[in-house]
């Protein structure tokens, strides 16, 4: 089982011409990270110096906070005293909408890359999105990404299951920001997120859209009760509602919940744990209720030609000593003719190894079948194109071809409006 966390985004104006210090050129040439949005602001600091001036008057309100901050050349928090960096990563948590990067941090040792990694992650930053450090859009809240300590302390039986799961299996590239800003979702106002689990697409969504209404379900009790231990933003209408996503009645729930139009996401291909009538079913109900109905889809492969293990050691975990990977149980190698299959996400040292996360019987739903699905059910479907950033027609083979959907997870839309 081979899903990737983060996709390829297209190529666009890598750092916004109008937002680089004066005496800054472009960094273009030598942009170490995937690109960005093209109205992303990103500001440069080639020199603690000009970082601190530059943090001065964020925090003075002379400058809007840019979307990041770029460190360059001399501008290195690889050389800065533990109490330093951590003041400049305070500084900095309060002074960008998304986050930063410093592909300039060249460490050597094991132990001082694992004691930068920490603090970075202690200080509100996850580099799980392959965008730079990130943290969830303009939050006041420093969140600890950090879940390496407990296993440096406690060993593999301490670490955080649904942590590891995140770093490795996140959809950090995305966010709901990506869909409403479509032509076909822009009247969207509304996120209902069915077998939520954590909930990040709400959590991370609601800081960009305090105003949206969040309604999230999942039969998990003790996934309710993280999700509403997490600092939310006290002005954001939202319910975490324990139901089986199976019901209708959760959908006429949905459906009154929602302010103008909804748009339906469950992730992390969720879905697959359904058998075929199931989720035809769920397909025919959901989209009665909800306007927009979406998936996240694995990148389109033939399941049986996956690796029996899909390695997924983040440099972190290998510093600190640890591997994780998808493993397939004994026999659960994908039947080619149903995409059947039973795997476990596990992590391992040299001494011993733990089942984090089981997925037996899940059936790997490929887009082909989605969309004769859809097509039974008299439903449009159409498909989320990183380059365009559009909801588009899934007949259109030349854009299919364009869009990285060999290599990387898609979002199927499936709806009874007209999708254009
Ligand atoms: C792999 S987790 C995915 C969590 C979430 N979609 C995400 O993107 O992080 C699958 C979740 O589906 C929930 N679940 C499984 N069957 C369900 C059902 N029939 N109705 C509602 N939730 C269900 C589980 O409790 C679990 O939290």
């Amino acid at each position: 089982m081979g899903a990737e966390n983060s996709a390829d985004i297209a190529p666009g104006a890598v750092v916004a011409q109008d937002a680089i210090d004066a005496n800054d050129a472009s960094d273009a040439d030598d942009q170490p990270f995937r690109s960005i949005e093209d109205d992303d602001v990103v500001r440069v600091a080639r020199t603690m110096d000009s970082l601190r001036k530059r943090l001065s008057s964020i925090e003075s309100g002379m400058d809007e906070k840019p979307d990041w901050i770029h460190l360059q050349a001399n501008c290195r928090l690889d050389r800065l005293r533990h109490d330093e960096l951590e003041e400049i990563l305070s500084r900095m948590h309060r002074c960008v909408l998304r986050g930063f990067r410093a592909n300039n941090v060249d460490i050597a040792k094991r132990k001082e890359r694992r004691k930068y990694w920490t603090t970075v992650a202690q200080h509100g930053f996850h580099d799980f999105s392959e965008r730079g450090w990130k943290k969830c859009y303009d939050s006041p809240f420093v969140e600890n990404y950090d879940y390496i300590t407990a296993y440096l302390e406690g060993g593999i039986e301490a670490l955080d299951p649904f942590r590891v799961y995140s770093a490795v299996l996140g959809t950090h590239d995305y966010g709901p920001e990506d869909f409403v800003t479509t032509r076909l979702c822009r009247e969207v106002d509304s996120f209902i997120e069915p077998m939520s689990g954590t909930a990040d697409f709400s959590y991370q969504g609601h800081f960009r859209y305090p105003d949206f209404r969040y309604l999230m379900f999942d039969l998990d009790p003790a996934a309710k009760q993280h999700v509403e231990a997490m600092p939310w933003l006290p002005q954001t209408e939202r319910q975490y509602v324990i139901s089986d996503v199976l019901e209708e009645k959760i959908w006429q729930h949905a459906k009154s919940f929602t302010a103008t139009k909804s748009l339906s996401y469950i992730g992390k291909q969720s879905h697959h744990i359904f058998n075929a009538k199931q989720l035809y079913r769920l397909l025919d109900v959901a989209t009665r209720y909800v306007d927009y109905f979406m998936l996240e889809t694995p990148q389109v492969a033939l399941p049986s030609d996956m690796d029996e293990v899909d390695e997924m050691t983040r440099p972190e975990m290998e510093d600190a000593g640890f591997e994780t990977g998808l493993i397939d149980e004994k026999d659960g190698a994908a039947n080619p003719f149903t995409n059947r299959m039973s795997f476990r996400l596990e992590v391992s040292n040299a001494r011993r190894s733990r089942t984090l996360f089981n997925y037996h019987d899940w059936t790997l739903w490929s887009q082909p079948t989605l969309v004769a699905m859809a097509r039974m059910l008299g439903l449009n479907v159409v498909y989320f194109h990183p380059d365009y950033e559009q909801f588009m027609n899934v007949d259109n083979t030349e854009e299919v071809e364009e869009s990285d959907c060999m290599d990387n997870v898609t979002f199927l839309l499936f709806t009874r409006h007209p999708t254009g």
